[in-house]
């Protein structure tokens, strides 16, 4: 039997409830917080159990490479919260993506993917994937022509990333996902940007979701850590061997650290976006900000498709400073609440300028193609009082 997360016929409470009470496997000690297994391995009452257990004929744990209990509390609240059948937790948001490409292709297997993801998935699509044989086209995604394009006898699956970083725009999954299927592929959804509280890629019918669980999961900056969803099928067949023989896994020290996470998720999740909201409401018609994306304004470049596959908006505000890269950075070196990090989804605001840090590697033609401009700012909006945050940030915008 496999220790980790499975389906099982549970009352659907709402993911409030979910977040705190899923998953929750209680030691012979009865212990109200969800203990923390710090151990490498399991012991046997005797060899023969130990050979069943070897065998998959006696249920248990054998080595935490393959499933320790806290990593497994967390994959189940994880799959619950999710609606996904099983899920498999790794060490960082990269492994997440890494095993659910790889997990899926072979030699000779081609992938499409939108050229609005992170950085990192963008070299694992463009630059690991070919070294073994697996081509790959990457598209503009939001053009639903260039996927069915893109399509070939061989393409196994599609990846896209919708709100895409940095610029929030919104990518339409559930046409995405027909096309990737009437190719016979599969749609893999990396969902980092809306959280599970704002969009559920397999209700739109996704195959797969991925996670950074080091962002609003985790949400106060402390660990590392990435997830695989999917039906129990697909998470058998691509992600469960591959994560036992190579060995991206969780350690349950972050498990733990995840799992506590969860249960302030939704708070944290709401009051962030109540305050990006306020945030983009306060700057939009700013003269020195020269043009603001934020889903859930009617303004928003993909509003309708914000509008059919969103229950909210986000925690995160982009915005374009005026006067190009001098402005952004006069504007982002005046702020004293708000820091400059690459990281978002924490509880302290923080501030990144894309085109010379997390987009510098992108030639300037795509960055453009992206709609990353030199004065462009991608603000992840912490739990600091929503007035003083707008009072950095407009205070911030007279250095410009
Ligand atoms: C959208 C997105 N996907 C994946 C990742 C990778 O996550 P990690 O840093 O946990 O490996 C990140 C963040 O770094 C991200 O922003």
């Amino acid at each position: 039997m496999s220790a980790s997360a499975s389906s099982s016929p549970k009352p659907k409470y709402r993911p409030e409830t979910r977040l705190v009470q899923s998953g929750i496997l209680r030691s012979q000690f009865g212990e109200t917080s969800e203990a923390l297994f710090l151990t490498q391995g399991y012991v046997y009452d005797s060899s023969a159990q130990a050979e069943a257990r070897f065998k998959g004929e006696d249920p248990g744990y054998q080595y935490s490479r393959f499933a320790n209990p806290t990593v497994s509390m967390f994959e189940q609240r994880m799959a619950e919260l999710e609606g996904a059948e099983a899920a498999r937790a790794t060490a960082t948001g990269m492994a997440a993506v890494t095993l659910a490409l790889m997990g899926q292709v072979r030699a000779g297997d081609h992938v499409v993917a939108s050229s609005a993801v992170f950085g990192s998935c963008l070299y694992v699509v463009e630059d690991y994937l070919p070294r073994y044989g697996v081509t790959s086209t990457i598209v503009d995604g939001f053009d639903l022509d260039a996927w069915r394009a893109a399509m070939r006898p061989n393409t196994k699956t599609c990846f896209l990333e919708s709100p895409t970083n940095p610029t929030l725009e919104v990518l339409d999954i559930a046409e995405i996902a027909k096309i990737a299927h009437a190719a016979g592929a599969t749609l893999v959804v990396d969902n980092v940007f809306s959280t599970p509280l704002w969009q559920s890629p397999l209700e739109l019918g996704a195959d797969c979701v991925v996670y950074s669980t080091t962002k609003h999961i985790d949400g106060q900056g402390r660990c590392l850590g990435g997830v695989v969803l999917g039906s129990e099928k697909f998470i058998n067949d691509h992600i469960h061997t591959f994560i036992r023989q190579t060995g991206p896994s969780m350690s349950p020290f972050n498990a733990w650290v995840m799992l506590k996470g969860l249960e302030t998720l939704s708070v944290r999740v709401h009051a962030q976006t109540d305050t990006a909201a306020a945030v983009a409401v306060a700057l939009a018609e700013h003269p020195k900000v020269t043009r603001l994306i934020y889903p859930g304004r009617p303004d928003h470049p993909q509003a309708d498709v914000v509008a059919k596959q969103m229950r909210g908006g986000s925690t995160l505000v982009a915005f374009e400073v005026a006067g190009g890269k001098k402005g952004a950075f006069a504007f982002q070196d005046a702020l004293k609440i708000v820091r400059i990090s690459n990281n978002l989804g924490d509880a302290k605001s923080l501030i990144t300028h894309p085109a010379t840090t997390t987009h510098q590697r992108v030639k300037p033609e795509q960055r453009a193609a992206l709609g990353i401009t030199d004065g462009m700012v991608r603000l992840s909006c912490g739990l600091e009082h929503p007035d003083d945050l707008i009072e950095d940030l407009l205070n911030a915008l007279k250095a410009v």
